[in-house]
Formats: C-alpha cells, sequence, structure tokens
C-alpha cells in the first residue's frame, strides 16, 4: 500500500488538508498524526474492521487495548457509562493534556477497541493538529503509538515513516512531539484511582486533586508470568531498540565513574551512552545527550533509543538520576527499555 505523507503546520493548520485527512479516517482508513506525547496511528473507533487493522500494521497482541481520543471532553460520554465526579475534576484540570483515564466502557463499543475488557481508555490530546484531525473525522479515534509495536514510541514523522511507510493510508507530519513520553494512564474503575503508567501529567499534580492516588507496582517492577496487570500493556516488552541497554542509576557523578569503568570492560561492541549535560566519555563511540534535566529526558529519549540504532551502537548505557515529576516517566520508559537491566550506584 502507498502511504500519503501531509506535512501540517501546528501554527497555520491547512484546514482542508485536516479535512481530507479527517474523511479517510471516518471511512476506516489508518492515518497517524502528531499528538502532545508521542505520534499515534489512529483509526476510526467505531469501525472494528479499521481497529483490527491497527493491530496489525504494528503487529500488536489483540489482548492489548487501545486509548479512545476526542477533540473534547464532552463527546467522552459517548463511549463511556458513567464519568466520576473525580474523574470530571481531573478532566477540567488536565483536559485537553497528556492524561489518559479509564473508566468503565458503553455495550456498543466494540471489543476489539478494549480487548474484550469492560473498561476504556479515553484521552483528549492537547496537541492543536490532533485536536483538528479528530474534530475533522467526527468520530472517537481508537490510536496507539505509531511504532511497531515493541519498538520505541516515535516523537516525530521520521520516527513514523521508518516503522510504517507501506503499512498504513496516510501520514499526517506536523513536527516533533513536545512531550516526547506518552500520557499518565490513570484507571478510575477501582476503589483507589491508580496510575498503570507515569508520563506527561505527573503524580504529584494528580495528588493535588485526587490525594489518594497510588502508583501501581508494575511501573517500575517487571510482570511475573502468573500475574494478570491492570493494564495488559505491561506485560509487554517496550521501547526496545535493537541495541542491548543498560541504566546506570544514582548520585550523577558516581554514575559517571561507574560507566567510565564500564565503558573501559567492553570489548568488541559499539558503545553508546545517554547522558545528562556536562558529561564526557572520550572511550565511547557515541555520546547523546538527554538535556539538562528530566523533561529534556523525557523529550529527547525516545529519538535517542533510534539513533543509537540507526548509528549501528550494539550496547548502550543510559545515566539516570532523579524519579520525581518527569523522572518517574522517564524511569518507567528507560527500565523497560533495559528489559530491567539496572546497575544500582550506591553511596559509600
Ligand atoms: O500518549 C499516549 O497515550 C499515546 C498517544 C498516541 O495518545 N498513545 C499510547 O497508546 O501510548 P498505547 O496503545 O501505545 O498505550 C496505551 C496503554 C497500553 O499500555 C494499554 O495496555 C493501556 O494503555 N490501556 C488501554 N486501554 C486500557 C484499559 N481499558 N485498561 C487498562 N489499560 C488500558
Ligand atoms: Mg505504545
Amino acid at each position: 500500500m502507498e502511504t500519503k505523507i501531509v506535512k501540517i503546520d501546528p501554527q497555520h493548520i491547512d484546514m482542508e488538508q485536516i479535512a481530507g485527512m479527517g474523511r479517510l479516517l471516518a471511512a476506516g482508513k489508518l492515518v497517524a498524526f502528531p499528538t502532545e506525547t508521542v505520534y499515534g496511528l489512529g483509526a476510526n473507533a467505531l469501525d472494528e474492521g479499521a481497529v483490527k487493522r491497527i493491530f496489525a500494521a504494528k503487529g500488536r497482541p489483540s489482548d492489548n487495548p487501545l486509548i479512545v481520543h476526542f477533540a473534547n471532553a464532552a463527546d467522552i460520554k459517548t463511549v463511556v457509562r458513567e464519568i466520576p465526579e473525580a474523574a470530571l475534576r481531573l478532566l477540567e484540570q488536565f483536559s485537553p493534556g497528556p492524561l489518559t483515564i479509564i473508566l468503565k466502557k458503553q455495550p456498543h463499543l466494540n471489543d476489539t477497541v478494549t480487548a474484550g475488557l469492560d473498561s476504556v481508555a479515553v484521552r483528549i490530546p492537547a496537541n492543536p493538529v490532533a485536536r483538528a484531525l479528530i474534530a475533522a473525522a467526527g468520530v472517537p479515534v481508537a490510536a496507539p503509538s505509531a511504532n511497531l509495536s515493541g519498538k520505541p514510541s516515535p516523537t516525530r514523522a521520521a520516527h513514523v515513516i521508518a516503522d510504517m511507510d507501506g503499512r498504513i493510508d496516510a501520514i499526517v507530519d506536523g513536527g516533533s512531539c513536545a512531550v516526547g513520553v506518552e500520557s499518565t494512564v490513570l484507571d478510575m474503575t477501582g476503589a483507589r484511582p491508580a496510575i498503570l503508567r507515569p508520563g506527561g501529567v505527573t503524580y504529584a499534580q494528580i495528588k493535588a486533586v485526587l490525594p489518594d492516588v497510588q502508583i501501581d507496582a508494575h511501573v517500575l517492577q517487571s510482570v511475573g508470568a502468573a500475574e494478570t496487570p491492570k493494564s495488559p500493556g505491561m506485560k509487554y516488552k517496550h521501547y526496545a531498540p535493537d541495541a542491548e541497554v543498560i541504566v546506570v542509576e544514582g548520585d550523577i557523578k558516581k554514575v559517571r565513574g561507574k560507566i567510565e569503568e564500564l565503558i573501559k570492560g567492553v570489548q568488541q561492541k559499539r558503545v553508546g551512552v545517554l547522558a545528562m549535560d556536562g558529561a564526557s566519555y572520550p572511550a565511547a563511540d557515541l555520546v547523546l545527550s538527554a538535556g539538562a534535566d528530566n523533561r529534556d529526558y523525557a523529550n529527547r529519549l525516545f529519538d535517542a533509543l533510534r539513533e543509537f540504532d540507526r548509528r549501528q551502537i550494539d550496547l548502550v548505557f543510559a545515566e539516570f538520576s532523579g524519579d520525581m515529576d518527569y523522572g518517574l516517566a522517564v524511569k518507567n520508559r528507560l527500565y523497560k527499555a533495559a528489559g530491567n537491566h539496572i546497575i544500582h550506584v550506591r553511596e559509600k
């Protein structure tokens, strides 16, 4: 299949082009588009055949449900059974934005999009291109991240093209994504709200609205063979580049000493380092900058993981320090990218 690529300037949205892309979505086609978090691979959520094609294009396991996207918060009532008062308060604070809420679903919504669960994940993205596109489609838009299953999520159109060219109908290129990691996923179907995936809205921000919010244990621990996680996505390999990734975590000075030592012990492999500003690793084959803080890190992480592969790096050491705020989202993605291969550098 030929994939049509359309460039849209988010500052001056070409509404005619967007209308064309919206018609494709409404007609059951697959269209990738930018959001403020990562690029999504969209399909009409009410068209089960179209939703099935998302799973095929990504190679996604059919038991991993999709997020349904809306242009406006008022529209989520078309797919959820009820909106609890706490959810309304959250939507007021963080919608549109990088927050996904899981609520009980209405029976009419097809089982493919929710992977047979009785809940549905809903989100109102803030990116103006995304909102214009969803509004133009006139239907709820199911969209996972627009990467091949298991690969790092795409934060630029070039990443989507690398994974999806020839597999989907169109790609809307709206530039790079501001946040760079996926939305925070919050389960509101249980007795207490629980963060299933940390993201662009932080734990502290949610706690300010919902004091009883908790963080699901699987955010940082891998899922055991006998366990059923709250989010099916938690059990799958994620964000993995071809290169092996090892996270080195702790006080940044000690982290750097440890990575230098580790590089010296590596033989016959091309070594990369993902490093915060101010680091220097002359012995490494490629050093990519994670920026000055964890917000920058979140923004650059997925692009860097793809760049290491492009530059034929075999082994990546990733510096990590501090898991407050955006740090928790970064840590969650890094741990998964590393398959939980983590070295903690302890204080002496
Ligand atoms: O930022 C984002 O959320 C991006 C953009 C495109 O909006 N989307 C995204 O979708 O990251 P995806 O499919 O890559 O991740 C959705 C996660 C998966 O881990 C999935 O298992 C979980 O949300 N999920 C979806 N529906 C769920 C449900 N009803 N119950 C529990 N987990 C759910
Ligand atoms: Mg994904």
